[in-house]
């Protein structure tokens, strides 16, 4: 770990055209299609860090491996914001070696990417609420799969408790590719 303290941060997305990632019972593992699952592993590949929530290793169990065609040359960092220690001891993060798996025991999303120069945030709606809410978000990687999961679905942001549109975050799309049946949307931070 080496660089600024403020490190450049990428919010990934994988939603229905409707923003949601999970139905209301929860349901929500492969939203998104292969292309679209493909160009998440390179970008694990490219970031130091991957950050991500206790709700989504709680409700997915993921690797959060960057497995890009042709290999990769060193396994990102995983961070798991968890304050209360709930991760089991047996979770699938635990089983790739050769790489760091922090724990946070704390809330503070800047404080956890301190030292890092890249981190990527794959997690739940209440993390990447948090994170945009503190300004720490600098792009944002959106794939969006052409399904409908309705209002009753989980967005994909939680509450960011609003009261004017002046105070919304703006961002600048910067670029749109098709990703098999998916479109990935990328965006920057411009307030
Ligand atoms: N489609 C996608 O792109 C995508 C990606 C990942 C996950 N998901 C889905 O998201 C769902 C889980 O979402 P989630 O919102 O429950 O989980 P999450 O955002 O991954 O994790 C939330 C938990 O993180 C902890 N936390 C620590 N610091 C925090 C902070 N600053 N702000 C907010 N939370 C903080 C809290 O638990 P403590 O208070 O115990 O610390 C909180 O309950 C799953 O259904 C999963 O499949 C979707």
């Amino acid at each position: 770990m080496t660089g600024a303290a403020r490190p450049r941060v990428t919010l990934k997305l994988a939603t229905s055209l409707d923003g949601r990632i999970a139905l209301a019972n929860g349901a929500s593992q492969w939203i998104t299609g292969p292309e679209s699952r493909a160009e998440v592993h390179k970008m694990r590949a490219a970031h130091q860090a991957i950050l991500t929530g206790i709700g989504t290793v709680l409700a997915d169990d993921p690797r959060m491996t960057a497995r890009p065609e042709g290999g990769c040359e060193r396994q990102p960092d995983v961070l798991v914001m968890d304050s209360q220690g709930r991760t089991p001891s047996g979770a699938a993060l635990f089983a790739e070696t050769g790489r760091n798996i922090v724990l946070v025991p704390h809330r503070d999303l800047a404080r956890a990417m301190a030292g890092y120069e890249s981190v990527m945030i794959e997690a739940g709606a209440q993390i990447a609420a948090s994170a945009i809410a503190a300004g720490l978000v600098d792009r944002i990687e959106w794939f969006r799969a052409p399904m409908l999961l309705g209002g009753d679905g989980l967005s994909v942001i939680a509450a960011l408790g609003l009261e004017t549109l002046d105070a919304a975050p703006i961002f600048t799309r910067t670029g749109v590719r098709e990703r098999g049946a998916d479109l990935q949307e990328s965006y920057e931070r411009i307030r």
